[in-house]
């Protein structure tokens, strides 16, 4: 894909089809929404994973859907050529047809986003079906759901045991009938992850979900070691293999203070832009994510 060439759900099909990986990010804000405007990733999630890592919550339980409008429409702002997809805060969409349709059509009309993300399976299925028939595009996120991590016995991997990984399937099945696009497998062993994804009509995306799928998402919290609070196992920091290069390049440099005002390329902002295009380059080459970054199994 160029830089600056949306996305569109027919061109990340053919991805698929071309068995190319999509390379898809967090993001929570206009500044490090340009940045990654300039690069090739595919995708952007506006995560309510922000409201921990922008908003500071303890986890993603609190975040409401005004905020996430308000991130939502920051990333649109400094990321006008990106597929970007709203995550449905907790409470947004659970409780009847009308009041996911409602949010999910606030998402698009306030924020400019492409399409939005739900948490569940099967007891999910008539919301997914009322938002797609409503003309927004769904992605369906299984495996660990941290809007109901209490539910699920905490944050660990799912679909370890037979009955999780039959429920995964009845999941996958039902959503897809249901007429997801996509879904987002979090933190499920990667043989598991690997035959859905072989199976499966819509795209598989994974986080903690082993390499052999249509496409992978990282927060960007952790691809450029912001977050101080915790690091899952999946989460690649990619900040260290760019840094001799720039610092390298920055000492070739007679006057800093002026390259920097006219450039803007002296900092976090350019850090940041290469980081983002090793990570792209990591998913396509199939360098990412290797044994290090995934569960067993
Ligand atoms: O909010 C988010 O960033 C997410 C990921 C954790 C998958 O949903």
């Amino acid at each position: 894909m160029e830089v600056n060439s949306k996305q569109t759900i027919r061109s990340l099909y053919q991805n698929k089809i071309e068995s190319t990986p999509l390379v898809w990010l967090t993001c929570y804000d206009y500044s490090f929404a340009t940045v990654i405007e300039k690069t090739e990733i595919d995708m952007i999630l506006v995560g309510d994973s922000g409201g921990m890592v922008a908003l500071g919550y303890s986890d993603t339980v609190p975040v409401t859907m005004n905020e996430m409008i308000q991130l939502a429409s920051a990333v649109r702002r400094g990321a006008p050529n990106k597929f970007i997809v709203g995550d449905m805060p907790k409470g947004s969409y659970e409780s009847s047809n009308e009041t996911a349709i409602e949010n999910a059509m606030r998402f698009c009309k306030e924020s400019g986003c492409d399409a939005i993300k739900l948490e569940g399976g099967v007891a999910m299925a008539d919301r997914v079906k009322a938002v797609t028939d409503s003309g927004i595009p769904v992605i369906g996120h299984l495996g660990l759901t941290p809007q109901s991590a209490s539910a699920l016995g905490g944050y660990r991997v799912i679909g370890r045991s037979q009955d999780e990984s039959d429920k995964l399937l009845k999941d996958i099945e039902v959503l897809e009938n249901s007429g997801v696009f996509a879904i987002l497998l979090e933190a499920v062993p990667p043989l598991i992850a690997k035959s859905i994804a072989s199976n499966a009509k819509s795209l598989i995306f994974g986080i903690g979900a082993g390499p052999e799928l249509d496409g992978q998402l990282l927060i960007l919290h952790d691809m450029l070691g912001l977050y101080p609070n915790f690091r899952p196992k999946f989460a690649k920091c990619f900040v260290p293999q760019v840094l001799a290069d720039f610092t390298a390049e920055l000492s070739g440099i007679e006057d800093l203070t002026t390259h920097g005002r006219n450039h803007r390329t002296d900092g976090l902002h350019e850090i940041s832009r290469r980081a983002i295009d090793l990570f792209v380059n990591e998913v396509r080459s199939g360098l990412f994510p290797n044994e290090n970054f995934s569960y067993r199994g």
